[in-house]
């Protein structure tokens, strides 16, 4: 099972969102991370055949996919980050009818709906119309429905747009139960929904990959470049507007702790700590990735 991307390209007129990328995928389960722009709905909608890119090929199993067409869709579950609901239909109805949609028969649409929204926490409210429920509810259901029919492929935009801290967490395992033996290619803004997860990172930025690996090995790419200092709050709010200062917290004394990514010591009493997937995020985005003050409390526990 190998998913391949051989330098996929789309254009929209003359920008290009998407610019020669090229990555393979086997099974297990890959962090898809840029900032807002960066090319990652476009790059899955051409992995899910919904788009054709402007130049390269997908291709599975050595074959390119235009060639494989339906048996290569069968293979897919695809979580659109405009994901469109139906706003009458209970949980159960929507589930069995992208059941019948996708070709399970009625016995095993029933049983398999039944299942899924028990694995996403939502047997108890199946019967409840859909336009009654939360964002996090949806997200999981749209999980649920991505998964249907058992994907070789399952491909998730944004999955974890508007969850909670304790839907993340809850997101997180599910994701890591499913991936048995699939290749999952998820996208988000937030490190931590990946860190813990993802066996690669993809780093995305302008429409190319800028980075790839395990969390580890992207990390430590700027080893040695991660500083932390004390300075006074007054220093330090200085110091925010002209550096990019990934992370600043108050210490006991009321001093303000920076931490930031800089090729040269960027102060005489800074020292060097290690690296997190955190801080090459900021320091190749430079802007705060949502869940910035949640990694700093796990850093500083
Ligand atoms: N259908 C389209 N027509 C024209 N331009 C498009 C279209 N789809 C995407 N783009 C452009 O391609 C670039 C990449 O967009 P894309 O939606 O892939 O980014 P993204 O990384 O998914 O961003 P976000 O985090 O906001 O979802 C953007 O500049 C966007 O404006
Ligand atoms: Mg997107």
């Amino acid at each position: 099972m190998e998913l391949t991307l051989d330098r996929l390209t789309r254009q929209f007129g003359s920008a290009i969102a998407v610019d020669r990328v090229s990555a393979a995928f086997a099974p297990g389960v890959y962090g898809l991370l840029g900032a807002n722009g960066a090319g990652k709905t476009t790059l899955m909608r051409m992995i899910c055949d919904v788009l054709k890119p402007t130049s390269g090929s997908v291709l599975w199993n050595g074959k390119p996919i235009e060639q494989l067409g339906a048996d290569y869709r069968s293979l897919l579950g695809y979580l659109p980050q405009d994901f469109g609901y139906y706003p009458d239909f209970t949980a159960l109805d929507f589930m069995r009818y992208l059941a019948a949609l996708k070709g399970l028969d009625k016995h095993s649409a029933r049983k398999r709906s039944t299942v899924l929204l028990d694995m996403v926490g939502l047997a108890d409210v199946s019967k409840q119309k859909i336009k009654t429920f939360s964002g996090g509810m949806k997200q999981r259901l749209g999980i649920a429905q991505a998964v249907i029919n058992d994907p070789k492929i399952l491909v998730l935009d944004e999955p974890t747009a508007g969850l909670d801290p304790k839907e993340r967490v809850r997101f997180r395992n599910l994701i890591s139960s499913l991936a048995q033996d699939k290749i999952v290619v998820l996208s988000t803004h937030i490190v931590s929904d990946v860190k813990y997860i993802a066996d690669e990172i993809l780093m995305m930025r302008a429409g190319s990959l800028v980075m790839t690996g395990t969390v580890e090995q992207i990390a430590a790419g700027i080893r040695g470049c991660v500083w932390e200092y004390r300075v006074t709050p007054q220093e330090a709010d200085a110091m925010a507007a002209r550096m990019n200062v990934g992370s600043l917290h108050y210490d006991r004394s009321g001093m303000a702790v920076v931490r930031l990514v800089s090729e040269a010591r960027p102060h005489a009493q800074a020292h060097s700590v290690e690296p997190t997937l955190e801080d090459v995020y900021l320091h190749l985005f430079n802007e705060q990735s949502g869940d910035a003050a949640e990694e700093k409390e796990a850093y500083h526990g």
